[in-house]
């Protein structure tokens, strides 16, 4: 896949997507969502990942939407705008296999939002994160006012919005809107470290869970607790699951095939 804006390679099961404008901090433009659009679709089709980091080139992760091409917009291309992005996060939010943000530097704003769309945040220990969108005049538009609140409760994500505060990792990790946090130079290594050991296992399992889970927290307790008991059920009918049980009682390494 060759994009302007993007560089997508994969590491045996895992895909590796980085968000490449470093010039402007990996600013969202137009022409970036429309390709991490494609790119998004493209991975899905293909199915032949088991699990994906977003990280950015650069000092940066994503210092937010483009402010220079934001500036002009009326306010019915700003909606256009926005629903591009909140189209593109919601795909992979709903991509089937797990999400990794790899953080390196700056998730501003839209930068935020796009991690917050992932399934897991690692932050290097230079990230900074942050909902400065108060002080260009405009609320989140991405997503923020929701997946935020969602991620680290309603008194912090306000705080972080109204305020335009900027935070640093280990900040973001105490209140919950990051998983983890390492050094700088192991980011990469540790976030592929995880995934690669997701996509060691049955892709059956972890994609239920993630679908459990997603779709489980939009419903009462007892209509998920159904959906949970579906899925868990829907394990049986996989070979993985035979393999996997029958591995560990004849104490050997369980070989899945995704089936
Ligand atoms: C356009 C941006 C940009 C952005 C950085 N740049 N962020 N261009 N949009 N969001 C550009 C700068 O203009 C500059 O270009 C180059 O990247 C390097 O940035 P500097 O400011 O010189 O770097 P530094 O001094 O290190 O400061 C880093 C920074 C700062 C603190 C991250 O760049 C910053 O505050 N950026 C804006 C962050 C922000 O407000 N994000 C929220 C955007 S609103 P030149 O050409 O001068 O070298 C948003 C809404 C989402 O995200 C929803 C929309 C629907």
């Amino acid at each position: 896949m060759e994009f302007n804006n993007l560089i997508y390679q994969k590491q045996g099961e895992v895909g590796i997507l980085s968000i490449n404008r470093p010039k402007a901090l990996n600013a969202l433009n137009q022409e970036l969502l429309s390709e991490l659009n494609i790119a998004i679709e493209k991975i899905t089709e293909n199915a032949d990942i088991k699990a994906l980091l977003i990280t950015g080139e650069g000092k940066s992760f994503v210092a937010g939407a483009d402010i220079s091409q934001m500036l002009d917009k009326s306010p019915e291309e700003a909606r256009n705008f926005a629903v591009l992005g909140m189209d593109v996060f919601r795909k992979i939010e709903l991509m089937e296999i797990p999400v990794i943000a790899a953080i390196n530097g700056f998730a501003l704003g839209g930068g935020c939002e796009l991690a917050l769309a992932c399934d897991i945040r690692i932050a290097s220990e230079k990230a900074k994160f942050g909902q400065p969108e108060v002080t260009l005049g405009i609320t989140p538009g991405f997503g923020g006012t929701q997946r935020l609140p969602r991620t680290v409760g309603e008194a912090k994500a306000k705080e972080l919005i109204f305020t335009g505060d900027m935070i640093d990792a280990e900040t973001a990790q105490n209140i919950g809107l990051v998983n983890n946090v390492v050094e700088a130079d192991a980011l990469l290594e540790e976030s592929l470290k995880m995934a690669k050991k997701i996509a060691s296992y049955s892709s059956i399992p972890v994609k239920y869970s993630k679908a459990a889970i997603n779709r489980g927290m939009q419903m009462d307790i007892d209509s998920a607790m159904e959906l949970e008991k579906d899925l868990f059920a829907l394990c049986f009918a996989s070979e993985d699951q035979k393999e996997g049980m029958a591995a560990f009682v004849n104490k050997r390494k369980p070989e899945f095939k995704n089936k």
